[in-house]
C-alpha cells in the first residue's frame, strides 16, 4: 500500500523552487539556461507585485487578444516587444558594432519581401504626389572606407501620410519599397518622398498599453534599410531626418545619434534633381553605410 509523506504548508517559494526543479534535468543547456531564468524572473515579478486574480486574468486576455490581432500583415507581439523597449535590448546585445560600421535598429513589422529592383535614382514613392520629393544618396564602404560595389539596399518607408502600403485594405499592391545595388563606386541614389512622423497602430492591445500609461505612439520620421553585400554582416537599419520632433521619445525606442542626418531643402532647381525630373522644392539627405565583415563560418 503507498503512504502518502506529510506535506508542509506550501509557501510561494516552495512553488518557485519545485517548478525550477522540474526544468534542472533540461538536456539543451541553453533552453534549460532560458526556462530556469525565464521561471525565476516571472515569479520574482509576480511576487514583487502582488498580482492579483482579477490582474492575472486580465493579463490572460491582454495576451489572447494580441494573438487575435495576428495575420500575415500584422504582428501585434512583435509591437508590445517594440513598446515595451525588448526590441532594442535584443538589437543591443546581438550587433555590438565596431567603431565605425552602421549601427543596426528594429526591423519592424512593415517590412514586405518583392520590392522591385530599381535603377539608380528609381523612385520609390511614384503614386506620392503629395510628399515633397528626396534624393538619398551616399555609398556603402568596409571598415577601411573602400567602396563595396554591387551592394543591395532594401528600402521600405512610410508615405507622406504617414501609413504603409500595407495598411491600405484597398489595395495589397506595393509601394514605398525599391531595391538598389551600389555601382563600381559603392554609390547608390534613391529617389522617395520626405519622410514623415507617424503613429503605430493603435487599434490592438500595444495600442491599450500606451493609452492607459499616457505613453505617445509617435515614431520620428524614417526611412527602413537592410544594406547587404557578400562577405559583409548585413546592417537592419533606418535613417532618422534630425529635425523631427519625436526623436528623443521614439515610442519603439529605436533612435541611435549615428542614424539621424538632415534632410536639407532646396528651393531653386540643381542639375542632380534636373536629371531626375524633380522641380523645387525638394530634399537631399546624404548618408553612408559602413558594413563590417561576415563572421567566419566555423
Ligand atoms: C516601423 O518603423 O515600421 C515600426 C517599428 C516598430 C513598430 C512599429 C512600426
Ligand atoms: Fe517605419
Amino acid at each position: 500500500m503507498q503512504t502518502t509523506a506529510k506535506r508542509s504548508a506550501t509557501t510561494e517559494d516552495d512553488i518557485t523552487n519545485e517548478v525550477l526543479r522540474r526544468f534542472e534535468a533540461t538536456p539543451d543547456p541553453r533552453l534549460r539556461q532560458l526556462m530556469l531564468s525565464l521561471v525565476r524572473h516571472l515569479h520574482a515579478f509576480v511576487k514583487e507585485v502582488e498580482l492579483t486574480e482579477a490582474e492575472w486574468l486580465a493579463a490572460i486576455r491582454f495576451l489572447t487578444d494580441a494573438g487575435h490581432m495576428c495575420d500575415d500583415k500584422r504582428q501585434e507581439f512583435i509591437l508590445l516587444s517594440d513598446t515595451l523597449g525588448v526590441s532594442m535590448v535584443v538589437d543591443l546585445i546581438n550587433h555590438r558594432k565596431p567603431e565605425g560600421a552602421t549601427e543596426s535598429t528594429v526591423f519592424g513589422p512593415f517590412h514586405r519581401d518583392g520590392a522591385p529592383e530599381l535603377p539608380p535614382g528609381g523612385n520609390i514613392a511614384p503614386r506620392d504626389t503629395k510628399g515633397t520629393p528626396a534624393i538619398i544618396s551616399g555609398r556603402v564602404l568596409d571598415l577601411l572606407g573602400r567602396p563595396i560595389a554591387g551592394a543591395l539596399l532594401d528600402v521600405w518607408q512610410a508615405d507622406s501620410t504617414g501609413r504603409y502600403d500595407s495598411q491600405y485594405a484597398e489595395t495589397s499592391e506595393l509601394h514605398m519599397r525599391g531595391r538598389f545595388r551600389t555601382d563600381a563606386d559603392g554609390r547608390f541614389l534613391i529617389r522617395t518622398v520626405r519622410p514623415v512622423y507617424y503613429a503605430i497602430p493603435t487599434d490592438g492591445p500595444a495600442g491599450r498599453m500606451l493609452h492607459a500609461t499616457k505613453r505617445h505612439p509617435w515614431r520620428p520620421a524614417h526611412v527602413h534599410f537592410v544594406v547587404s553585400a557578400d562577405g559583409y554582416e548585413p546592417v537592419t537599419t533606418h535613417l532618422f531626418d534630425d529635425v523631427d520632433p519625436y526623436l528623443d521619445s521614439d515610442t519603439v525606442f529605436a533612435v541611435k545619434d549615428s542614424l539621424i542626418c538632415t534632410f536639407l531643402r532646396h528651393d531653386t532647381r540643381e542639375d542632380a534633381a534636373d536629371r531626375l525630373g524633380i522641380d523645387p522644392p525638394f530634399c537631399t539627405a546624404q548618408f553612408d553605410f559602413v558594413l563590417k565583415p561576415a563572421r567566419p563560418v566555423v
